[in-house]
């Protein structure tokens, strides 16, 4: 069942041409990390299951957060423009601005991200007032520059043939966890690792609102 679109959409021409309006993902332990992920705008599968980065190009990017440390669960995800634009085409410049206006700014503002990962051209130009970005470095974000946004490459554009990229997604996810993790807990012996495991497991857990990172390595004989 589509959702309704929302009548403050009128005025942006994904909401005329549009084929219906997709919520926000909202990670469970969000807290415990604090990114929000903004992509570009829904597809197919989005429109059809309701759900951001649902489809099969969205659910690589979902994939691809593990190995940088991050759990789906911890992540918001949405999109720049929130209905599915006419033919699948890129979404216009104006749907971009009305989406972000009447939607993805009071999000961001609601949520107090400590980071906001900017998936592909179209979320970094809306998300990012600069005239020249790139990739691999962090912008203050337009609605408030404490935030800072890491723009990364889009999964659709390492899917066609752009693989040997990976890395770079994956060191640009890595920097917006550095960004939004303020605490580092070294584990420097067993007994502290043990001493740590059994205070993370008296709640609240995990301590708010930094996000623990541990560090292990085994001994080798020397
Ligand atoms: N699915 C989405 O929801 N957004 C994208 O940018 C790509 C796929």
């Amino acid at each position: 069942k589509r959702q309704p679109k929302p009548d403050a959409c009128i005025g942006c021409p994904s909401y005329y041409a549009g084929e219906g309006f997709v919520p926000p993902l909202f990670g469970k332990y969000y807290d415990r990390l604090g990114i929000i992920l903004i992509g570009e705008a829904p597809g197919e599968s989005e429109r059809d299951c309701l759900e951001p980065m649902c489809g099969p190009t969205g659910s690589r990017l979902r994939k691809w957060l593990a190995p940088a440390g991050i759990l789906l669960d911890e992540v918001h995800i949405w999109n720049t423009v929130n209905c599915r634009p006419l033919n699948n085409r890129e979404p216009d410049k104006q749907s971009q601005e009305v989406c972000y206006a009447k939607h993805v700014k009071d999000f961001i503002s609601r949520h107090h991200p400590k980071a906001i990962v900017a998936v592909g051209k179209v979320a970094e130009t809306t998300l990012i007032d600069q005239k020249h970005t790139g990739r691999g470095r962090v912008y203050p974000y337009r609605g408030d520059p404490s935030i800072p946004v890491i723009p990364t490459l889009h999964p659709s554009f390492i899917m066609r043939g752009g693989w040997k990229f990976l890395p770079t997604v994956i060191s640009d996810l890595k920097l917006a966890r550095r960004n939004a993790t303020s605490t580092v807990y070294m584990t420097p012996s067993v007994e502290s690792l043990e001493a740590s495991i059994n205070a993370l497991q008296t709640p609240p857990w995990p301590p708010n609102p930094e996000c623990v990172v541990f560090d292990i390595e085994t001994a080798g004989e020397d």
